[in-house]
């Protein structure tokens, strides 16, 4: 199935460090930029409800705001409790300045 691409903010709008959360789709994303590089992940956390984008970002990893789970913003992956299940981890790309992200399903 061919991706589609979203253009989300440009480039320069997000210091390294910031994160900010978007709807695509009806679906929540936070977009980081981190000092690793640019990712994008489901914006809501895996353990419960809070949105990762009010939470921290410290260096490769994200801190929910709720109960401190956190998340490798590489991959989504769990780096520690109270979540075990990743977040969705989708697919980003910069274009002439601009940031896009493609949903993984
Ligand atoms: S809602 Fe994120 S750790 Fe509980």
């Amino acid at each position: 199935m061919p991706e589609t691409w979203h253009r989300l903010l440009a480039e320069s709008e997000l210091a390294e460090g910031a994160m900010k959360g978007f709807e695509i789709d009806g679906r929540e994303i936070v977009v980081c930029h981190s000092r690793e590089g640019w990712y994008a992940l489901d914006n809501i956390c895996s353990h419960a409800y809070a949105r990762m984008c009010e939470g921290r970002l410290r260096g490769a990893r994200l801190i929910c705001p709720l109960h401190g789970a956190s998340f490798d913003v590489r991959n989504g992956s769990v780096l520690g409790a109270p979540a075990n299940a990743p977040l969705a981890s989708h697919s980003l790309r910069i274009v002439n300045g601009q940031v896009e992200v493609a949903l993984a399903v």
